[in-house]
């Protein structure tokens, strides 16, 4: 089994770079199906979530290759139009390919992604939406077989809350459809935009990215037959390595980010006593944490939709928080089974109480190192931020689920000057 085996009470200094975003580059190598010819990606992490895309774009037919941190993805070749359950379960994310496979083959096979660490995992919305274009979907025990009779047709789509997932695939079939189609309360993530703009490369008009109504102005023909495209930075990544400054105290600067894009978790540590200054393109993080010096707690915090306060952010924050003097106050609004990590921090000696949406972080003087197991991403990278600030050793296990989504989170931190390694370790 791999650890990670993370020795806190190092400040943290110097510089790193937040590589691209996974919830990017998966919706947008899932897009690639729509150019019938080749797609240059760049700046795509190396994640195994990126992998298991890759496999599904060759079981579906498509040539891939890496060079680099480009992936050149030729689908002219697309043969299927099928996902095994095998694959589908492998990553959640995978729903996003029904509105593309879809959108290039107007028949789609896959089966459900089910419920995850997180909570239910509900696609109601997804298929809503894909059936107000038309689509025809079957759910046999949890194998979705969709097709269309004719065509594609634009139309009025209203989310009553704003997916991510189910955006992308309205998007991706809208950019299918000839017409104009509509979505009212769309997510506005920065990820959402960066697909977009991938689809108006392919020729699709899309406007109102960002704001409460998106209007997309599909191309029924096959659009551009060459798309190059850079990922944007991730800033999931960059919320964690802030986290990570403040806990373990230094001064580091976190570079090829956008700063706009972090903004509420700046403000939260801004709050906690963190100095941040931010540039175009580059954040530094000064936390004076160490000899007796305490952050203090933030004003409570509530995940939201962007822009609001991340969910994705919440576990790594809260690592940070663990020894701020006072209470700090979680409240989780997006998915149901999210404080999970919160057990596993108690054993570094953290105070936290957990009822339904509500976390109440009691800071504490000391964390001392201890065996943690990740219980999913996020959840995985808090209990490294947290170790950092721990005095002595702690292993950090189940690194499959922080690999989904950090290409080396061990290679970023021992940049910063952390004392981190991964090893194989059996328990004798
Ligand atoms: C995406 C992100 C994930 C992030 C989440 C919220 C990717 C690959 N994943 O996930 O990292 O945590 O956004 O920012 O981009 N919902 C329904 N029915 C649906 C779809 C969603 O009820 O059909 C609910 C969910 O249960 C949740 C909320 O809507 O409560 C938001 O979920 P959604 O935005 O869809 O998250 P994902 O796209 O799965």
């Amino acid at each position: 089994m791999e650890i990670l085996r993370v020795t806190g009470g190092t400040q943290l200094s110097g510089s790193v770079r937040i590589h691209g975003a996974k919830n990017s580059v998966l919706p947008i190598m899932a897009a690639s199906l729509l150019v019938r010819g080749t797609t240059v990606i760049h700046n795509c992490p190396k994640l195994s979530d990126v992998q298991v895309t890759i496999r599904i774009l060759e079981h579906l037919g498509c040539k891939v290759r890496r060079e680099g941190s480009d992936v050149i993805i030729d689908a002219a070749t697309l043969k299927r139009f099928d996902i095994p359950d095998g694959l589908m379960r492998e990553m959640r994310s995978s729903v996003v390919f029904l509105g593309a496979i879809l959108a290039r083959c107007e028949k789609a096979e896959i089966s459900s992604p089910g419920g995850c660490e997180l909570g239910p995992r509900p696609i109601n919305l997804h298929l809503e939406a894909l059936a107000k274009f038309g689509a025809n979907i079957r759910d046999e025990g949890g194998n979705l077989t969709c097709s269309v009779c004719d065509k594609l047709r634009s139309c009025e789509i209203h989310f009553p809350t704003p997916s991510v997932g189910a955006t992308e695939n309205t998007l991706l079939a809208a950019s299918r459809c000839e017409g104009t189609t509509t979505i009212i309360n769309p997510a506005r993530e920065p990820e959402i935009a960066d697909l977009a703009e991938f689809l108006g490369k392919l020729g699709a008009k899309i406007s109102g990215v960002g704001s409460g109504v998106i209007s997309v102005c599909g191309i029924p023909s096959a659009g551009a037959s060459y798309i190059e495209h850079s990922i944007i930075p991730d800033r999931i990544v960059c919320a964690t390595y802030m986290s990570a400054v403040a806990a373990a105290g230094g001064d580091a600067v976190l570079e090829s980010v956008y700063p706009g894009h972090v903004a509420p978790i700046t403000e939260a540590l801004r709050q906690m006593g963190v100095d941040i200054s931010l540039s175009d393109s580059s954040i530094r993080v000064v936390s004076r944490v160490h000899k007796g010096a305490f952050l203090k707690s933030a004003k409570p915090i509530e995940t939201a939709p962007y822009p609001g306060f991340p969910t994705d952010a919440q576990a790594p924050l809260m690592a940070a928080c663990l020894k701020a003097e006072g209470n700090t106050v979680f409240v989780e609004n997006i998915f149901e089974n999210r404080y999970r990590h919160c057990e596993e921090l108690r054993r570094l000696g953290a105070s936290i109480k957990t009822e339904g949406k509500t976390a109440i972080v009691s800071g504490v003087r000391k964390l001392k190192g201890a065996s943690l197991q990740s219980t999913d991403l996020r959840g995985g990278a808090s209990l490294v931020v947290a170790a950092l600030s721990a005095a002595g050793v702690s292993n950090v296990s189940q690194l499959q689920h922080i690999d989904r989504g950090y290409e080396s989170i061990e290679r970023d931190l021992t940049q910063l000057g952390a004392k981190i390694v991964r090893e194989n370790f059996s328990e004798g």
